[in-house]
């Protein structure tokens, strides 16, 4: 009932006389708050918008349902908004919360908003999807963001947004993805996202945030994509992530984690890319990286990992990139490595290999990279290595290698 308190007091006195009336008066009133928030945007004149009028037929009243990027229920209230890509500028401070009580969905992505996201959005009570990404929006996600029970899909990417991820998202518990990446936001990741069990997607990339990576995230057993590369987060994995059976994607290159690699990510049996290049990552390669057999791409160069490449490795038949740059792994590569029919690439250089490169790496036929500079490999180089395969690039510079230097 509040929208009425937007509409002339006579059409207030027909919605009370004619109660079939009253699906055309919220209409009525949804439309006008509407054109009020089309009247504060820069765009307003913009193509896409020209549709946002009001009736010049006295006889129909104005409905914003036919209205470009506005779909409505079957009793003519607004459920959707969605204005992606349409050069929308302007912003929020107009956007009418109290008067789209049905409001499901809005994507306003990809569009020239900027400004603070108003604490009223909490008044979008049935709100479902939420999409302002990729847009300039500024200060800090606003805690109230939390009262919209109902969220499904929060994605606040690509803006300016600083201030801490608010420690209050945890309670949105119908929350399946969440994507914050690509702001600047700062301070530790809150322990309370471990509370947001049916979470499939969290993407919290390329932000400044610091601190630990809370255990609690190995709680969300639905994930299926971890995006945390490119902060500022340090001390270690933490092992509970063994819990995420579902997981496809872990991506946290690009900090300063350290501590060992904990084995229990063997367990992440879905696992088909992880990527933690350029931390401080010590200890060894646990061998339960042999147990995951829909890796495809495994990135854990330049970190301090240690000893000898672990010949379990050779059973990821499904891996097409390992690069193991610039560590300290000493020992001998293992033959197993021969296995790895899908092998495109393999990085690595940059370490403390030594003896012979096994002749099995000369089986590696869809190897198209080949990198081992700046070890201890001695020994000749293997027969079939250029052989009937498919090799473009191969360097082995600064070993004690016999016989011809390939480079490519
Ligand atoms: C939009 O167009 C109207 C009529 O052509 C004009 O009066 C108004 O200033 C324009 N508004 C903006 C923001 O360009
Ligand atoms: C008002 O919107 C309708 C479509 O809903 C469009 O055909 C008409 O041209 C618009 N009127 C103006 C003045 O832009
Ligand atoms: C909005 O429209 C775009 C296409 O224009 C579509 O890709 C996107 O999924 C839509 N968003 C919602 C919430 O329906
Ligand atoms: C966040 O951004 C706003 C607006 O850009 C700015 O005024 C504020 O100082 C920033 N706050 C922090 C903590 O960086
Ligand atoms: C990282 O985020 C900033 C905005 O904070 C953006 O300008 C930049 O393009 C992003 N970089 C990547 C690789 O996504
Ligand atoms: C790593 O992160 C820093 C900011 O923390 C950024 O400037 C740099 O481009 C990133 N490097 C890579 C390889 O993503
Ligand atoms: C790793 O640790 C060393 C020594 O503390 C530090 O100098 C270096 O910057 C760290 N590297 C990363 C990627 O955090
Ligand atoms: C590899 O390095 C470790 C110390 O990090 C050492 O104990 C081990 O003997 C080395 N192995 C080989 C084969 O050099
Ligand atoms: C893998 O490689 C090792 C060493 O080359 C070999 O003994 C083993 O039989 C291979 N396993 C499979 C499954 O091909
Ligand atoms: C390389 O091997 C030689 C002798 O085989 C040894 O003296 C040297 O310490 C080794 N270097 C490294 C970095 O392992």
């Amino acid at each position: 009932m509040k929208s009425l308190t937007l509409l002339a007091p006579l059409l207030f006195c027909v919605t009370l006389l004619c109660s079939s009336l009253n699906v055309a008066s919220d209409s009525a009133a949804e439309a006008l708050a509407i054109l009020k928030w089309k009247a504060s945007l820069q765009s307003q004149n913009h193509s896409v918008l020209l549709s946002w009028n009001t009736s010049n037929n006295p006889n129909t009243k104005t409905s914003p349902c036919a209205w470009f990027g506005i779909h409505c229920n079957h009793a003519d209230s607004v459920i959707k908004i969605n204005l992606t890509g349409y050069g929308v500028k302007g912003t929020l401070h107009l956007f009418p919360f109290l008067s789209l009580p049905n409001l499901a969905e809005l994507d306003l992505s990809t569009n020239e908003l900027y400004g603070i996201i108003p604490p009223k959005i909490s008044q979008l009570s049935k709100l479902t999807y939420l999409d302002l990404s990729f847009n300039q929006f500024s200060g800090q996600i606003p805690p109230e963001i939390s009262h919209l029970v109902h969220l499904q899909t929060l994605h606040l990417a690509g803006n300016q947004l600083n201030g801490s991820i608010p420690r209050e998202i945890g309670q949105l518990k119908f929350l399946t993805d969440l994507a914050l990446c690509s702001n600047k936001l700062n301070g530790c990741i809150p322990a309370s996202l471990g509370k947001l069990s049916r979470l499939v997607s969290l993407l919290l990339y390329n932000n400044s945030l610091s601190g630990p990576i809370p255990p609690e995230l190995g709680n969300l057993r639905n994930l299926v994509e971890v995006y945390l590369d490119t902060n500022r987060l340090t001390g270690p994995i933490p092992s509970t992530f063994g819990n995420l059976k579902n997981l496809r994607v872990l991506h946290m290159f690009n900090n300063s984690l350290s501590g060992p690699i904990p084995s229990e990510l063997g367990n992440m049996e879905s696992l088909s890319e992880i990527s933690l290049y350029h931390n401080n990552q010590s200890g060894l390669i646990p061998t339960s990286f042999g147990d995951l057999r829909l890796l495809t791409l495994a990135h854990l160069y330049e970190n301090q990992l240690s000893g000898p490449i672990p010949e379990e490795i050779g059973n990821l038949n499904s891996l097409v990139d390992l690069e193991l740059s610039e560590n300290q792994l000493n020992g001998s590569i293992p033959a197993s490595l021969g296995n790895l029919s899908n092998l495109e690439i393999l990085f690595l250089r940059d370490n403390w290999l030594s003896g012979s490169i096994p002749n099995e790496i000369g089986n590696l036929m869809k190897l198209t990279m080949l990198e081992l500079d700046h070890n201890n490999l001695t020994g000749n180089l293997p027969q079939g290595i250029c052989r009937g395969g498919s090799l473009e690039y191969f360097t082995a510079n600064d070993n004690q290698l016999t016989g011809p230097t390939l480079k490519g």
